[in-house]
Formats: C-alpha cells, structure tokens, sequence
C-alpha cells in the first residue's frame, strides 16, 4: 500500500541569533507530530554563521544553510542567492524568527504572501531592529509583539496577530524583551500552526485565517 502523503506544510526558518523562537517551533511540532500541527521544519537558514540557531536546528537534524552578505557583489546577489537557497528545500511558508535582514525584491516576487515574521513590538509603532528599545525610550507602557507577512517596507506588511506585554518601571532592555518573547514564542507557535492547518488569505491589509 502507498504511504500516505504527508499533510503537514513545508516551513524553511531563517535565524539571526539564539534561535529560541526557532526552538519554539521545533519543541512544538516534536511534542504533536507535524501532521497534527499541521507543518514541519525542512531547513534552518542564516546570515552568519556560529550561532545558537544553527545549533538548534544540527541538533535536531535539520539541514541548514548560511547566505551571507559579505559572500556576494550585492545586495541584490544575495539576494538572489537566498532566494535559492530557500526554494532548494521547496517551502510553503518562510518564517522569519529573528532574521535581522530586510530580504530583496526577487524573495519576495517568490515568497511574498508566504513570509512570516515576527517582531518585538506592536506594530506599526516601534518598526525596525530596536523594536524594544525605541518603545522603552518612548515610555510606552504597554508593548508586545508582532507576527505578519513581509512585504517591501520595515515591519510593514499584513499583521496576522498582537501579543501585548505591560512595560515595568524597573524594565531594562534585557528584562522587558525576556518577557515579550515568553509571549511572542507562544504567538508564533500558535499562528503557524494556524496557517499551516487552515489555511490563509490576505484581503489588503486583513489576513483571514480559514
Ligand atoms: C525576537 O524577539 C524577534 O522578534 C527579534 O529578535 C528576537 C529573536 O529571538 N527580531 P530568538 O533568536 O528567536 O531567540
């Protein structure tokens, strides 16, 4: 008898850093089987190399690769050669979990309605990559984080979901994005499992999840 084809969405992560969102993922998808949660991880990328997120996915046998910059004549050339890299392992989404790269047109000609990221603020205040700073330097005193499609701007694109977290007056940089990403690896988790399992579309600037 045929195997039965596997329903569980093809996801390639990209990392920047330690990678706990990525950890996130993976603990979830081992603990309840990715055809139940609806995806699996089929590759791990990264800008750079000799960080905590490629570990993670080594250890749990997850082929990776590293696009860096540095590597090409251009930004646009890497871009191109990340694009590639991605497609090599054929996704149906991209999660951007803590990638700090603002990716280029041909990505998102290819991956554009299909890229996740998660950022550590509600959005649209705090865009960029002191998402947590700018909000405490601002005296916010609630922030959160962020998980929507990527578009063509900086933390622009369609938001899929908001996770909020009360700013505390002993917060610290460090403290305070500790305590987002308890509640942003949750959202992340939950919102990838949902798109996975139902399905998605994006009708401006709403996503509607089946
Ligand atoms: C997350 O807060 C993400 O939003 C931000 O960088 C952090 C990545 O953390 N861009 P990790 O690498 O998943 O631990």
């Amino acid at each position: 008898m045929a195997a039965k084809p596997s329903v569980a969405k093809r996801l390639v992560v990209l990392v920047s850093g330690s990678g706990t969102n990525l950890q996130a993922l993976l603990d979830e998808i081992a603990a309840t089987g990715a055809e139940a949660y609806g995806a699996e991880i089929v590759a791990v990328g990264a800008d750079r190399d000799g960080i905590e997120g490629l570990a993670r996915a080594e250890r749990a046998g997850i082929p990776t690769f590293v696009t860096k910059v540095r590597d090409h004549g251009s930004r646009e050339e890497w871009d191109a050669a990340l694009t590639g890299a991605v497609a090599a392992h054929e996704p149906d989404l991209v999660v951007s979990a803590g990638f700090m790269k603002i990716v280029g047109k041909e990505f998102l000609a290819r991956y554009g309605g299909r890229f996740v990221n998660t950022h550590p603020a509600l959005l649209p205040s705090f865009p960029g990559a002191h998402g947590v700073r700018d909000a405490l330097a601002y005296g916010a005193r609630v922030t959160g984080c962020t998980v929507h499609f990527v578009d063509d701007g900086v933390d622009t694109g369609p938001i899929i979901a908001q996770g909020v977290v009360e700013v505390r007056d002993e917060d610290d940089e460090s403290a305070l994005h500790e305590r987002i990403k308890d509640v942003e690896r949750r959202l992340l988790v939950e919102v990838v499992g949902r798109l996975a399992r139902n399905g998605y579309r994006i009708e401006g600037r709403k996503v509607v999840i089946q």
